[in-house]
């Protein structure tokens, strides 16, 4: 059998759609393999989210020249949101480079590998599609622990932030039937799985109707109980079973609805943790990012879902330091937004221009990077501060863990997650790989809680 070396970078979205990959070539005859030297074709799904993303695989490909020397039969491709970036232009940069698929075109893929094989030429895919691409196919979980997994419930985004390149790497957005979701979170069920993430760029604005899934067309359609939105598929992958949790990424701050914070609150299953990026806590900065929202609007969800789900509910944040023009004073109003929500956890990154953006061709990049850097060390050392106070308001409470495996330091200890997707290490004794325990927590440092099995 021929050997398939697949590796992603980037978000959850390219880690579920190597699943897919995974599984279309595997109808072709092509296995897994973790081992580079067996390998017959290698695909980096790539990430171009920030300039660092893209010089992390321009050296990973620098790593496959001997590889290809010792067997120039190797074939290389390069999928996702890069090879959509540069396409063809890809091929010329870096010559080891065989393949280059964008993210609706692996479908194709089966193609484009004969076309190297046995016409000894290049080829390339990039087509991006306005409908839901993979919605039939059963993806083959790669390094999967047998407990959690990915569903792709949308593919794309229309938000055009002005920093972002994904509405020009994944194209337009379309949701995937809602049937095919939940018949996929079922087997999942019956496999074992006990929790599943739904995921999106901007899952609250999934929209699904039986007439059509254009999302034009969803606009004019009148009968809105025909409608299924992301509140009712929340419910709908809440219902197949109590013992099966139901989590999602990303929410966007302008789109997630009362809703969904109701269904939250409704379902012991459906985890008490939203990631709600902010970006900035600056309405100016705001509106120059085209976040559609500004810093009142923002804290005002924060409070909804304080006061629906209450005050445990998990919340963590994207955010983005020196972003074109922002002034000292700015940034500290990013430091008083982290101060009145306390994050669980945050991401955060400096600026990095992306060719073709709005912000890019709009405004100027001109707030120097060592700025950037100490702005972002100033975020890092907050959020540090925060989720440390967060975590240890658990102490000496009783939460309800998912065991999904060993700890990484000691295989007397297990981990799991809190429904608020906090990391909790227990001794090992009586918990199960797979169940749900009760730990007790003892102690706490920023990253992690540490209890005691309890029933
Ligand atoms: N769809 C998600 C974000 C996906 S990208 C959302 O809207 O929240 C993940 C994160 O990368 C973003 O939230 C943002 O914080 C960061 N990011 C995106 N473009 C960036 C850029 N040009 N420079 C630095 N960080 C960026
Ligand atoms: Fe990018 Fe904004 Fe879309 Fe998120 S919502 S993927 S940040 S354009
Ligand atoms: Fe990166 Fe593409 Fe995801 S740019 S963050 S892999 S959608």
């Amino acid at each position: 059998m021929a050997k398939l070396f697949i590796q992603s970078y980037g978000c959850a979205m390219n880690f579920s759609d190597s699943e897919i990959v995974a599984s279309i070539l595997k109808k072709e005859g092509y296995s897994l393999t973790n081992n580079l030297e067996e390998s017959d074709l290698i695909l980096l799904n790539t990430c171009s989210i920030r300039e660092k993303a893209e010089e992390t695989i321009r050296k990973r490909l620098k790593n496959f020249n001997n590889l290809k020397r010792r067997k120039p039969s190797l074939i290389i491709g390069i999928l996702g949101c890069m090879a959509e970036r540069l396409k063809d232009k890809l091929l010329n940069e870096e010559k080891i480079v065989d393949i280059v698929a964008g993210p609706d075109s692996y479908r194709d893929l089966p193609n484009l590998v004969k076309k190297v094989k046995n016409d000894d030429e290049k080829s390339v895919n990039t087509i991006l599609s306005l409908e839901e691409t993979y919605e039939n196919i059963e993806p083959v979980r790669i390094n999967t622990n047998g407990i959690t997994a990915f569903i792709s419930i949308m593919r794309g985004c229309d938000n055009m932030c002005s920093f972002c390149v994904v509405p020009f790497t994944r194209g337009r957005e379309r949701s995937r039937n809602p049937k095919s979701i939940v018949d996929e979170a079922k087997n999942l069920f019956n496999k074992g799985y006990k929790e599943i993430t739904l995921l999106g760029q901007n899952v609250d604005s999934y929209k699904w109707s039986k007439e059509t899934n254009n999302k034009k067309k969803l606009e004019k359609f009148s009968d809105i109980n025909e409608i299924i939105k992301f509140s009712d598929l929340l419910e709908m992958t809440a219902k197949i079973n109590p013992d099966l949790r139901v989590r999602f990424s990303t929410s966007h701050p302008k789109d997630i609805t009362t809703d969904v914070l109701n269904v939250i609150k409704n379902y012991e299953n459906v985890c008490n943790y939203i990631h709600l990026p902010a970006q900035s806590g600056n309405s100016r900065i705001l509106k120059k990012m085209n976040r559609t929202y500004d810093r009142e609007w923002y804290l005002n969800k924060v409070d909804d879902i304080k006061t629906i789900i209450g005050k445990d509910c998990g919340i963590s944040s994207d955010f983005i330091t020196g972003f074109c023009s922002e002034t000292e004073d700015e940034h500290g109003d990013t430091l008083t937004l982290m101060d009145n929500v306390i994050y669980d956890y945050s991401y955060m990154f400096y600026y990095s221009e992306r060719p073709g953006t709005l912000a890019q061709r709009k405004y100027e990049d001109d707030i120097p990077l060592d700025t950037k850097k100490r702005r972002l060390d100033e975020i890092i050392k907050k959020q540090n501060t925060h989720s440390l106070k967060r975590n240890k308001l658990t102490i000496d409470n009783t939460y309800k863990v998912l065991v999904e495996g060993y700890s990484k330091k000691s295989d007397d200890f297990l981990k799991g997650r809190t429904s608020e997707n906090k990391v909790v290490i227990f001794p090992k004794k009586n918990g199960v790989i797979g169940n749900y325990v009760d730990v007790k927590i003892r102690d706490c440092n920023s990253a992690t809680l540490f209890g005691d099995y309890v029933r």
